[in-house]
C-alpha cells in the first residue's frame, strides 16, 4: 500500500477550493505519518481493493462509514474494526440524500485533512471519499436516482417523523458504500440507534453479504454522547446538554427500579427537559428490535430521545438488556 500520494493531498486542497459548501471549516493538507490510501473515485477504490485485498486472498475487510468530522466516537468504531479485520476502510461522505431541505447539509463540518491525520495515526488502510457526482452521478437530490426504502414501521416514527426521507437516504448510501467496498463487517454506533436497526434490516432484507457490528456509545466525562454536531453548541448550551443523558438514566430508574408506569416516567422526563429549555421532539420507550412503542416494562427495551437546544438537534438513548 502506498502512502497518501501528492496527488491525493492536492486533491484534498482542490476539494477545499471547490467544495463551495459553506462548511464550518475545511482545514489545510497535512503530511501523514503512516501508509494510508485516499481514493476519491470508484475506479481508484476498486483498483486499490484489487491490489490490496483481492490479491492478498482470505482477508477480512471492515468498513466504517462516516460523514467525516471525526471524533472519539468514530475512533471507537475504527478500533473495533482494527481488532476484527485485516483491512480497514473508512468512507467519508456527507450524503445529501439524508438531509432535509432545512437541515445542515451545506454547513456540516468538512475536515478532510484532520480526519486523514487521525485515520492515518489509527492505522486505517484506505479512505474512500467520493464526490457527490462520483457516487450518485447526476441523480442526487432529484427523483432521478434509485432510492432504497426501508420498512415503514422502522422509518416513520422517532427521528423519521421529524426527518422525512432521512432513513431512505441513509439506506441508499449505505447500500452503495457496501456495494463498492464489499466489506465483511460494517461498523455502526449505537448512538444512532434507529439508523442501526434500519441498516440491520437493509442487510438482511437485501441479502447483502456482510455483517453489521454495533459499537456502544462514547460519552464525554459529563455523559453527553459524542456527536459531530456538538461542535455547534454554544457554551451555555454545552453546559446544559448532559441533561439529556441524565434524563434517560432517570427514566430508566423510574421504570426499572421504582416501578413507575412507563408513560408516567416518560412524561416526567419530557417535562424535565422542557423546563430546562429543550424542545423535545420525542422521548419514547421502544422494543429494542422493532422500535414499537412500549407502555409496559419489557426487556430488551431502548429509551430514545431527540431534543433541540437552540438550533442544535441532539439524539441519545440507553439500551436496557437485562
Ligand atoms: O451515521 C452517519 O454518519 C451516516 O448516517 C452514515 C451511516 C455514514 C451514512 O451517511
Amino acid at each position: 500500500m502506498r502512502k497518501t500520494s501528492n496527488s491525493a493531498l492536492s486533491a484534498m486542497s482542490e476539494r477545499k477550493k471547490t467544495a463551495g459548501t459553506g462548511a464550518i471549516n475545511e482545514d489545510e493538507p497535512l503530511e501523514l505519518a503512516s501508509n494510508i490510501e485516499l481514493t476519491q473515485s470508484l475506479t481508484a477504490f476498486r483498483e486499490w481493493r484489487r491490489r490490496a485485498v483481492d490479491k492478498a486472498g482470505a482477508v477480512k475487510v471492515g468498513l466504517v462509514p462516516t460523514m467525516g468530522a471525526l471524533h472519539a466516537g468514530h475512533m471507537s468504531l475504527i478500533e473495533q474494526a482494527k481488532k476484527d479485520c485485516d483491512i480497514v476502510v473508512v468512507s467519508i461522505f456527507v450524503n445529501p440524500l439524508q438531509f432535509g431541505p432545512n437541515e445542515d447539509y451545506t454547513r456540516y463540518p468538512r475536515t478532510l485533512s484532520t480526519d486523514m491525520k487521525m485515520l492515518s495515526d489509527a492505522g486505517v488502510h484506505c479512505v474512500f471519499n467520493p464526490s457527490v457526482e462520483e457516487l450518485y452521478g447526476q441523480g442526487a437530490g432529484t427523483d432521478a436516482t434509485t432510492v432504497v426504502v426501508p420498512p415503514r414501521f422502522l422509518i416513520e416514527r422517532l427521528c423519521g417523523e421529524f426527518r422525512p426521507g432521512h432513513f431512505e437516504g441513509v439506506a441508499t448510501v449505505v447500500c452503495k458504500l457496501c456495494n463498492v467496498v464489499r466489506p465483511d463487517y460494517a461498523y455502526f454506533g449505537e448512538k444512532d440507534y434507529q439508523q442501526l436497526q434500519v441498516v440491520q434490516r437493509l442487510v438482511s432484507d437485501l441479502n447483502l453479504n456482510l455483517e453489521i457490528r454495533p459499537v456502544p456509545i462514547v460519552r464525554e466525562h459529563d455523559g453527553l454522547a459524542l456527536s459531530s454536531r456538538n461542535a455547534y453548541l454554544s457554551k451555555e448550551e454545552r453546559a446544559k446538554a448532559p441533561l439529556i443523558y441524565q434524563t434517560l438514566l432517570q427514566v430508566k430508574k423510574h421504570i426499572f427500579a421504582e416501578n413507575v408506569p412507563v408513560e408516567q416516567a416518560l412524561a416526567e422526563g419530557r417535562k424535565r427537559l422542557g423546563a430546562e429549555g429543550f424542545e423535545v421532539q420525542y422521548l419514547q420507550a421502544c422494543d429494542a428490535e422493532t422500535l414499537a412503542f412500549l407502555d409496559t416494562r419489557k426487556i430488551p427495551m431502548v429509551i430514545l430521545t431527540a431534543a433541540k437546544l437552540g438550533a442544535v438537534r441532539l439524539i441519545d438513548n440507553i439500551i436496557i438488556r437485562d
